[in-house]
This record gives structure tokens, sequence and C-alpha cells, in this order.
């Protein structure tokens, strides 16, 4: 099928559990084997300065045992572009960081450490290593994610998944589609993500020039009810379903 929506699921999560008893179980690297075999395309991990979720190590389990591809998300720091340079993932996605934050809150300020930023991509992408920024739906900042260099930019739904009533709802939907255009239109892949459910997904994934969409908490939560296996097809289900949609409308 053409114009297929790729997805990525998140196992942070599940390193979020592990820890909660400082032992080894439930163990990510389980649960990306069993999203791989479930539907996911690549496995997405966000290795945390603090280490809060996700460690070195599972890092280097992923990367040794898993087939699908592993999506390194990271702070733009040194210390976080000198691991992703040595586990060479197949891609990237950089993101803000605060320690104090819950999950990671708003998209990347491109505007300030610009050289820096520029720095990173350009090394990251000497190694192959595909690079994204995780920005808010906004132009102006599509467009600096373009001028800095980077091929990819996965757009932050959280407000959007957040939003109370239906005219907020309308209003985010339509800023997301605007800036996954614009970002398409001026060459860049565009990807998604963040606090995406069965219920929000459908839209998301019906605006064509969303290529990938990465989900991980509700997934790890909705495990605890069906399993994982389930939790994963199914969303890969209504995934295919909204995309199948606009195929079908397209050609009518
Ligand atoms: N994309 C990015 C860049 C993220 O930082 C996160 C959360 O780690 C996600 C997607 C997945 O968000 P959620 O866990 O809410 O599905």
């Amino acid at each position: 099928m053409k114009n297929i929506i790729r997805l990525g699921v998140n196992i942070d999560h599940v390193a979020t559990i592990r820890n909660a008893r400082g032992g080894a179980f439930p163990d990510p690297l389980r649960a990306a084997i069993i999203a791989e075999k479930a539907g996911a395309n690549s496995i997405t991990a966000h290795l945390r300065e603090d280490r809060r979720h996700i460690s070195d190590s599972d890092i280097a389990n992923l990367i040794k045992n898993i087939s699908i591809p592993l999506n390194l998300e990271i702070a733009a720091t040194e210390e976080m572009v000198e691991i992703a340079l040595r586990f060479q993932p197949k891609s990237t996605c950089i993101v803000p960081e605060k320690r104090e934050e819950r999950t990671t809150e708003g998209g990347l300020d491109l505007f300030n450490r610009t050289k820096r930023l520029r720095l990173y991509v350009d090394e990251l992408s000497k190694k192959n290593i595909r690079v994204s920024f995780f920005v808010e739906p906004e132009l102006h900042t599509i467009d600096m994610a373009k001028d800095i260099g980077v091929p990819v930019v996965e757009l932050h739904t959280g407000s959007y998944c957040d939003a109370k009533n239906k005219e907020k709802v309308k209003q985010h939907l339509n800023q997301i589609e605007v800036a996954a255009k614009h970002a398409t239109s001026i060459g860049l892949e565009c990807h998604a993500g963040h606090g995406l459910t069965f219920d929000s997904v459908p839209q998301i994934a019906s605006i064509s020039s969303i290529t990938e969409l990465n989900i991980g908490h509700f997934l790890i939560g909705e495990a605890i009810f069906s399993g994982l296996t389930p939790a994963i097809k199914k969303m890969r289900s209504i995934m295919d379903e909204s995309r199948k949609k606009i195929i079908e409308k397209k050609y009518k």
C-alpha cells in the first residue's frame, strides 16, 4: 500500500516500571521484541540525562538484539551526542529536556543555541545517523529546522492530545496539518508523536504528509489491561484504517 504510515513504539515506560523496584523486570528489550512482532516499524527510546527510565545498557542491548531500527531520543548535550555517536542508532531525535519535567514538554528551541545544534547535526549525520528535531507545529520553527540541516522533523502532538474542548482540538489539529504540509513542501520528512491514544490517533494518521508516529506511554499503559501485542496491533490497525480512508477518498 502506498503512503503507509510507520509506527515507532516507545518502550521508555517499561523501564520506568522496572526501575520502580530497581531490578531487572520487566525488560525493555523483551518489550521491543514483542513490539517488532506485533507490527512496529521501529523502536524509540529516550536516554534521559538523569536515566530515570532507559539506561545506557538498555541502549546497548537494544542495538545488539533488535532487527528493526532504533530511534534514540536525546537532549542536545555533548554527553548525549557522544553516546549516540558511539551506539550509532539508525536515527536520533533531539528533544528538549528539563530535569524537573515529568515528560518532554513542548518542542525544541531552535533559535537559541543554533550554532551548537548545527554542530551536533553535522557530527551525527557524518556517521549516517538520521537526525530529527522534536518541534512545535510552527512554520518558522520548521523553516529553521530545514536551515540547520535535519532531514526530518517530529511534530509535538501533546497540545492536541491535551485539548479540553472540540474547538481547541480542531485548532491544534489544523495547526499540525498545516505544519506537516509545510514540512513536506520544503523537503522534510514529517513525523509526529506525544500523548497519542486509540482515540486521538486517527485524526493524526489521516494527515498524509505525516509518515511516522512515535507512541509509548499509552501503549505501555494499555498493555496492563490487554497485553502489549494486542495494544500495538490495535494501534497499528487504527493507523492503517485511517490511512486507507484518505487513499480511498483521493481515488473516489
Ligand atoms: N516523540 C517524542 C519526541 C517523545 O519525546 C515522546 C515521549 O518520550 C514520544 C514521541 C512518545 O510520547 P508518548 O509516550 O506520550 O506516547
